[in-house]
């Protein structure tokens, strides 16, 4: 479904055709035979037989709507849930987990967190049994582009953010990235998911990157550094502002790459770099969570 409407085929839909169709109407209802222009996803969800609810609307960290309803209704209707959505995780994922938990479903999230780059699998799945101490790195590929631009292209920050925004790294708003909320969801959900802090974004102290200025590049430059929007995670502390960042920490990338970086007790430090955004890359990571699922309940 779209934001104007739905198609249903119980024996399964051709993908070929609803892409066609969406492309040619702007909105899947016009699917022959089966779209409807009703959007009421609650109804749709608890009405249908699927195993598992795919979640992509658009993220909204005030609210988290229309996503966190549609992720609560998929779970109470005992749906597995996977979702690309940030916002109803960011304010809500403790009590999604713990419903997830009781009605004895799956709620997935690997795109949320580097789109295709496995950061949340690496710590599930590579480090099982290791003592995650903490995490720092970039998780928003869109100010790191900006600083980047700053830094190597000597522009303003609004030159920069211009140039990204035709480039198709920055949004037409591009505020949740500027302000840092972004990389604050993301901090939230590594943080409930790697480390078991149960905390909402409402928790975290945020500074975002609109009055970093070309003075203070140029300063971290002269010290041996990059100011990178770095999201922290410790025992005891999340946080997301500007740092200074020294060129040989693994996480001093450039561009609009992300980095990540796990701090264990035995391992010592693991990063992982990659892409974080991509419509691509964030389908992959939805297939992997679905793969993933079916592995699990044969479903
Ligand atoms: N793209 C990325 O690189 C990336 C990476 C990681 C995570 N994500 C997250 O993944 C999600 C989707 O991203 P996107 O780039 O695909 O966004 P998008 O292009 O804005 O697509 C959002 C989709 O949600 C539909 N929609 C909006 N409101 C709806 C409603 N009330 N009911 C039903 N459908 C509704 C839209 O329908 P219409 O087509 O009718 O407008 C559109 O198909 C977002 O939460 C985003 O933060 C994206």
């Amino acid at each position: 479904m779209d934001s104007r409407g739905s198609c249903r085929d119980d024996s399964g839909l051709n993908l070929d055709l609803a892409l066609k169709v969406k492309e040619k109407y702007g909105t899947v209802q016009k699917y022959p035979g089966s779209g409807e222009r009703r959007t009421n996803t609650p109804q749709i969800i608890s009405e249908t037989e699927a195993e598992a609810v795919i979640e992509t609307t658009p993220s909204n960290f005030e609210s988290g709507e229309p996503g966190l309803a549609n992720i609560k209704e998929s779970l109470s209707a005992k749906r597995h849930v996977v979702t690309a959505n940030k916002g109803p995780l960011a304010l809500a994922m403790p009590a999604l987990l713990e419903l997830a938990s009781h009605t004895g479903v799956q709620l997935r999230f690997s795109a949320t967190v580097g789109a295709g780059t496995p950061f949340l699998d690496l710590a599930s799945k590579c480090l099982p049994g290791e003592k995650i101490l903490g995490i720092h790195g970039i998780l928003n590929g869109t100010t790191n582009y900006i600083l980047t631009r700053m830094d190597e292209g000597s522009l303003s920050f609004q030159s920069a953010l211009v140039e990204a925004q035709k480039k198709g790294y920055a949004e037409k708003n591009p505020a949740n990235d500027l302000r840092g909320l972004d990389t604050a969801a993301k901090i939230v959900i590594i943080a409930n998911w790697v480390l078991k802090h149960r905390i909402s974004i409402n928790e975290l102290k945020i500074t975002g990157i609109e009055n970093i200025t070309p003075r203070r590049i140029n300063a971290a430059r002269k010290s041996g550094a990059r100011i990178k929007l770095i999201g922290r995670l410790t025992e005891t502390q999340a946080s997301v502002k500007p740092e200074e960042v020294p060129l040989d920490d693994p996480v001093c990338v450039p561009g609009s790459l992300n980095a990540l970086s796990f701090s264990t007790r035995h391992v010592g430090d693991v990063t992982l770099i990659g892409r974080g955004a991509g419509g691509e890359e964030t389908a992959s990571a939805i297939i992997r969570d679905l793969v993933d699922i079916r592995s699990e309940y044969s479903i």
